[in-house]
């Protein structure tokens, strides 16, 4: 493969958060409300716009802006065709649950291609392709065009994919969709808060007291009174004894937008064979700008995550060929042990703190399913895919192995991160710089920025004690044990931590 001399940007920017909606003022004070929904992407503001118009009182609260999470930077595919998971899900779960898992999907699917209709959103229908490259992904494809059959998914094993790369399989699901996400959820905010919903940014929430009226705390100490409240933050902002923080295993993955020099043919492609390549367009300036996405590694892991980058531009400039590139970014991605999203009540003890969370790579039709599943809950209506979601499942095979195996990967991280050695120094730093360093005998956190200041932090994460490492591509800390991410300086930028790195003042 060919190396790509494009000039990447130097600094991470999603293309979906040009689209600027109205900002929202800070919750100041104590307040009370029916529902409050924690988390200001797709599956809380949907819940949001649902049960408003139910005719519930709801606040929003985002921690930061709203959109600016993993709906800020996904590639917004609206599509059931979640990789290779039909014929995985038939043999863990069952048929039924598999079927169900489905029709989850092509629900959420219809339920969008509704709304955005009226919502001017750049939504087109698309067909979405996965190709295998080796005969061993092959085989796998004809298992899952299989499980197609038998669950009634419209789909046929196809001959190639009109791109410059030699197949050995490929499996398409017709009429799915793709949209920007921004555009279309600052219209269900504009419907939301039309019809009497509050939305709060800035304003993070870390605690909720359980009780028939629950009260939300908020970091700055303010109280939410109401009855239901949803955590909708990607990474659940409370926990409950739920011990999610040991059952979702976290996942960074890489973005580029760019214009490209072949033509571009319209659908959707995900690879089956590691490493993962993802491809769609989306309108950009009466010409297209193509999304090349994928590899996907454990957060904290990636070692220097510009290789990450610089693998997808070379297999863009290889298939597609670059004339501009004027984005790239990452995002993270939470999986459950049975690769089914968490959705329902925290525990099965509670009736009133909801949960949703682990949508995999694929929140644009899960946290939509989401969104239905709990407004149903709560209006204690029977739904279809109550048992399916439900977190409090216990499905042994094959979790159970995905379990232990990661836990022992995080008290390993644990021990790990404290024994490495660490040769740098803050003076070998190069401007727009960061590593481990060692200060006074200790290990720190260094970057310097690109005006030649440095800014240290404990690395050591306040969520519970493993190393953070450097993420370079993003400018961030990462942990590589649940998935929290740290801004250069130290800010939580993404849970479960939700208290700052220490910044270290000597030198
Ligand atoms: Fe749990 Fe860092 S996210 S220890």
């Amino acid at each position: 493969m060919e190396a790509s001399n494009m000039n990447m940007p130097q600094y991470p920017e999603s293309y979906w958060l040009n689209e600027k909606g109205n900002g929202f003022g800070q919750l100041t004070e104590d307040t009370q409300t029916d529902i409050v929904i924690v988390g200001g992407g797709i599956t809380g503001i949907t819940a949001a716009y649902l049960l408003v118009k139910e005719g519930f009182k709801v606040i929003l609260l985002e921690t930061g802006k709203v959109m600016d999470g993993t709906t800020g930077h996904t590639t917004a595919k609206v599509t059931a065709q979640h990789g290779l998971i039909y014929d995985e899900l038939i043999t863990n779960l069952g048929i039924e649950k598999a079927r169900l898992y489905y029709e989850a999907q092509d629900d959420a699917i219809k339920f969008i291609q509704n709304l955005a209709k009226n919502n001017h959103c750049d939504i087109s229908q698309e067909d979405s392709f996965i190709y295998a490259t080796t005969d061993e992904y092959s085989e796998k494809l004809t298992n899952e065009y299989d499980a197609y059959q038998k669950l009634g998914i419209t789909g046929s094993l196809v001959d190639g994919i009109p791109f410059d790369i030699p197949t050995t399989g490929v499996l398409s699901m017709n009429n799915q969709a793709q949209f920007h996400p921004v555009k279309y959820l600052n219209g269900l905010l504009k419907d939301f808060t039309n019809q009497g919903g509050t939305v709060y940014e800035n304003t993070t929430a870390i605690d909720v007291e359980e009780g028939t009226e629950p009260v939300v705390i908020t970091k700055k100490g303010q109280r939410i009174t109401c009855k239901y409240v949803i955590s909708a933050s990607h990474f659940p902002f409370i926990d409950m004894r739920g011990f999610y923080f040991a059952r979702l295993l976290p996942e960074r993955s890489y973005v580029l937008g760019m214009k490209v020099s072949k033509e571009y043919p319209g659908g959707m492609y995900y690879s089956a064979d590691d490493p993962k390549r993802s491809l769609r367009y989306t309108p950009y300036n009466g010409e297209k700008l193509i999304l090349v996405s994928g590899e996907g590694h454990k957060t904290g892991k990636g070692i220097d995550t510009l290789k990450h980058y610089k693998a997808l531009e070379d297999f863009a400039a290889n298939v597609l060929g670059i004339s501009e590139y004027p984005y790239r970014w990452s995002a993270q991605d939470l999986t459950t042990l049975d690769k089914v999203p968490y959705i329902g009540p925290i525990t099965s003890n509670q009736n009133n703190i909801f949960v949703a969370t682990g949508f995999r790579k694929w929140g644009m039709t899960n946290g939509t399913t989401a969104a239905l599943l709990l407004k149903d809950l709560i209006l204690e209506k029977s739904n279809p895919y109550q048992q399916l979601f439900s977190p409090s499942r216990f499905n042994p095979t094959p979790s159970i192995k995905n379990f232990i195996s990661y836990n022992t990967d995080v008290a390993g991280q644990l021990i790990k991160g404290k024994l490495e050695y660490v040769p740098m120094h803050p003076e070998d730093l190069k401007n727009d710089e960061g590593a481990v360093v060692k200060v006074n005998g200790k290990r720190r956190g260094a970057y310097r920025d690109k005006d030649g200041q440095l800014h240290i932090v404990d690395t050591t994460c306040t969520h519970l004690g493993c190393e953070t490492a450097w993420n370079h591509g993003d400018r961030t800390w990462d942990c590589p044990c649940h998935g929290s991410r740290f801004s250069y300086n130290g800010k939580v930028l993404e849970g479960p931590a939700e208290k700052p790195l220490k910044k270290i003042e000597e030198q």
